[in-house]
């Protein structure tokens, strides 16, 4: 891999990767998400394309908890292009024209900062010598959100090439079915379109889960030596398309542009409300300039050989959480490997609200909005889950389809992975506490805290011996334990969830006690569950135990255990086998403290790192970056930057052997936070923007962003001070709907209050910027005034 500063470049040509790159190169708009498959090859697996539509399932294969599972879509190829020299199919290296690996010539690069994935190689067959060039984008303008654009371009290297170009939607398509781990099962996915139907550069599907209707069109223009080509329509069984022939002399090209459009439901898909080509590339070029204003952060390296790499595969991570998110509705949420894979069946997860959605919080409150809507909009479905569980208030899934009705196999641990239901109350807390957005709050924080805390009240028990209360039955992030009572991380989010609940009711007494029909005494009941929820703890050691019994487990020979980067359970040892030993399979403790910063001592957080990273088995992508952020928080910076580096590079180096099923969205949002609240120690919290840095050596500088209440602010860090910048006209403000504010653009007017390493300064209402000087005599410096 090449990396550029915004560009990541793979010029290596290995059939043996080319799946897992395919998944590497996704590219998306939060409607669709493309991998980044070869069109013109249309052997095996590879003619299965690889897009999906956010919301769009098909029938799973096992029985869910409510009727049948389902599983993310993969959609007619409309991609699909067939492409012949001198009578000879071209379908892409490694059959005819380039070669395996190695060939000179390949390349194929992602354009962070246009969201444009581009794909070139020479073809040389005897007696045809061509260069081939291909683009894709997702057209990020909200107008044209179910809008993809495709550019292929063909020019001869020899006289006399006869070329003919087919373009077309194929729907003769399955899942990928890539579920695991390279090297691939490849068995046929299942086939979800039940019917089809075609039209002049359309295609009409049905698919086998709510009889769902996808309309699918095209217009497809191509060009040679300078003229405009007639083609002719070539519709044929489940595909439509359009084929274009010509005869190129040396130098010479052909150019094809098409533009395809996609809906779901009854609308039809008129081919002339689809836009021209340039027309929507310029509009998704700016849209995704405006995009980075706020979620860009800039690395300044020191002498580091791997300088551009740092700040390459950063802007990877951040790039995929943009592309991803579905900004055109709020009934959606981000699955675990978003819309670049099937990998668990395209649902959401609790990593969606803890390692994603704080990005979103700081960097688009408009997009954590609606994010955080989609939990609101699932309540029903989770009060359901809930009340067939025997328990009160709402039992958000484990793993959420589009309707928020649990997914998980029946059997497999759904029932007491329960940290899912006060991590979505967590990230209602803190997206208030960074937004401040109090309309989100009472149409729809209050009830998601208070249908939470219900359900926790319901959950824990009374423990009479001890005088606390527990949870029992639980699984905790560290799935190695299979279920524990009293899992420390489970026990204080849940602490959290029922203390906001009951702050939520006291402040409006009159009005929740009718509105969610609050039962007396039902509020002080959950504080008292709050105060009284055990949380384990050694007094001797200064140290929080994972559980009621990890101290008490055989300690595991990790060496022996995991020889390999191959997880535990794929490699040694069976998963019952593993409550047997202190083993766990990603950040837990870690993780909560790093989560609630203030909540423990430095002390308390040292002595945690030290005691759980070496149990750690690092068998979850989820794992990395919350170690890169305690370690940072306790000041050890090469540990941090170490993390750091294995979380930005999970998928583009495919460290564990599983991005062929898809991206790790959760650990981009991992990613982001190592370097926000880890690097740039940053936190928003009421209406206070903390910097605390501990830069890496590697790293001279470092330059983030974010909408901090009222003021959007740039932050730039060196070793020796903090600027705080305004950012004027590009800021973007939420009306607690999830949407644009209109006008809402310029911060001046707010002041700000910073505190940089314990001192204080004020940007004021009328200031452009302010500069603290890090360590020593705090000294603040005048800023400029707007
Ligand atoms: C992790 C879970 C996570 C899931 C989906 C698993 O490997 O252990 O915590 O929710 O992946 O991302």
């Amino acid at each position: 891999m090449r990396y550029e500063a915004w560009s990541i470049v793979n010029e290596e040509m290995d059939q043996a990767k080319r799946q897992s790159r395919d998944a590497l190169f996704t590219i998306g708009n939060g409607y669709f998400g493309i991998r980044g498959f070869f069109e013109e090859d249309g052997r095996g697996i590879s003619a299965l394309g690889g897009i999906y539509s956010a919301g769009v399932f098909g029938k799973g294969s096992y029985a869910a908890w409510e009727g049948d599972s389902r599983e993310l879509c993969n959609l007619p190829n409309a991609l699909r292009a067939r492409i012949k020299i001198n009578g000879r199919p071209a379908e892409g290296p490694g059959e005819n024209g380039l070669q395996e690996s190695g060939e000179a010539g390949f390349f194929q690069k992602l354009d962070m900062k246009q969201g444009i994935y581009e794909r070139r190689y020479p073809y040389t067959e005897e007696g045809a010598k061509a260069a081939l060039a291909f683009r894709r984008f997702a057209v990020m303008d909200e107008r044209w959100k179910n809008v993809i654009g495709q550019e292929i371009e063909i020019r001869a290297e020899e006289d006399g090439l006869e070329l003919e170009v087919e373009a077309a939607i194929d729907g003769r398509v399955t899942n990928l079915n890539l579920e695991s781990c390279e090297p691939l099962p490849v068995q046929p996915g299942r086939n979800h379109i039940t019917r089809w139907e075609t039209g002049e550069q359309s295609l009409h599907v049905m698919l086998d889960y709510k009889e769902t209707e996808i309309h699918m069109c095209q217009r497809a223009r191509a060009f040679a030596a300078g003229r405009e080509l007639t083609g002719s329509l070539t519709n044929g069984e489940a595909e439509a398309g359009i084929l274009f022939r010509c005869r190129l002399e040396k130098g010479e090209s052909f150019r094809l542009e098409k533009m395809i459009r996609v809906t779901t439901g009854k609308e039809s898909c008129p081919q002339a409300e689809l836009p021209g080509y340039h027309e929507a590339e310029e509009a998704h070029r700016e849209a995704w300039a405006k995009k980075w204003i706020l979620s860009d952060i800039r690395v300044d390296q020191a002498e580091n050989p791997d300088a551009l790499k740092d700040q390459a595969v950063l802007r990877y991570n951040l790039f995929q959480l943009m592309a991803v998110c579905p900004e055109h509705t709020d009934r959606l949420s981000i699955g675990a490997r978003g819309l670049s894979g099937e990998m668990y069946e395209g649902c959401v997860f609790w990593d969606n609200e803890i390692f994603k959605l704080p990005f979103f919080i700081y960097t688009n409150p408009g997009a954590a909005a609606g994010l955080l809507k989609f939990r609101y909009h699932t309540l029903d479905a989770a009060r359901r889950h809930a009340g067939r569980n025997w328990f009160d208030g709402a039992m958000y899934p484990w793993q959420a389809s589009e309707d928020g009705v649990e997914q998980t196999p029946y059997n497999v641990g759904a029932f007491y992975a329960v940290h899912i239901v006060s991590d979505i109350a967590h990230a209602v807390l803190e997206y208030g506490r960074v937004t401040g957005d109090r309309e989100f709050y009472e149409r729809y924080g209050m009830e998601i805290l208070i249908e939470t805390a219900r359900f926790f009240a319901s959950r824990c028990d009374w423990n009479g011996e001890e005088g606390v209360y527990e949870i029992r039955a639980v699984r905790g992030p560290n799935e190695y334990d299979v279920y524990v009572n009293n899992n420390a991380y489970t026990n204080l989010s849940a602490a959290e969830n029922l203390m906001a609940a009951y702050r939520a009711v006291r402040e409006r007494e009159e009005e929740a006690e009718k509105r969610f029909s609050i039962r007396p005494g039902e509020a002080e009941q959950w504080k008292k569950i709050a105060e009284g929820l055990k949380l384990p703890y050694c007094k001797e050691r200064d140290l929080y135990e994972e559980d009621d019994a990890y101290f008490k487990r055989r300690e595991l020979d990790m060496k022996r255990a995991k020889p390999t980067g191959k997880r535990i359970i794929d490699s040694t040892l069976p998963y019952e086998a593993l409550p047997l030993y202190q083993v766990t399979k990603q950040a837990d403790v870690v993780l909560m403290m790093a989560m609630y910063p203030s909540r423990f001592t430095d002390k308390q957080k040292r002595t945690a790192y030290d005691f759980y990273e070496p149990r750690t088995a690092h068998d979850s992508s989820l794992s990395y970056a919350p170690h890169s952020i305690l370690a940072a928080q306790i000041g050890r910076t090469d540990e941090a930057y170490r993390y750091f580096c294995r979380s930005a590079c999970l998928d583009i180096e495919d460290t564990q052997l599983n991005t062929v099923s898809g991206l790790h969205f959760a650990n981009f949002g991992g990613t982001w936070q190592a370097v926000y609240f880890g690097f740039a120690g940053v936190r928003f919290e009421n209406g206070a923007l903390m910097i605390n840095p501990h830069l890496p050596v590697q790293w001279r500088g470092l330059e983030i962003a974010g909408s901090f209440g009222d003021v959007t602010a740039r932050i730039e860090i060196t070793g020796t001070r903090v600027t705080v910048k305004r950012i004027g006209a590009e800021s973007r403000k939420t009306d607690g709907g999830g949407k644009e504010r209109p006008g809402g653009q310029g911060t001046a007017g707010a002041g700000l209050n910073v505190w940089v390493e314990g001192k204080h300064a004020v940007l004021e209402e009328d200031q452009d910027m302010i500069t603290v000087e890090r360590g020593g005599e705090s000294h603040v410096a005048a800023g400029c005034n707007l």
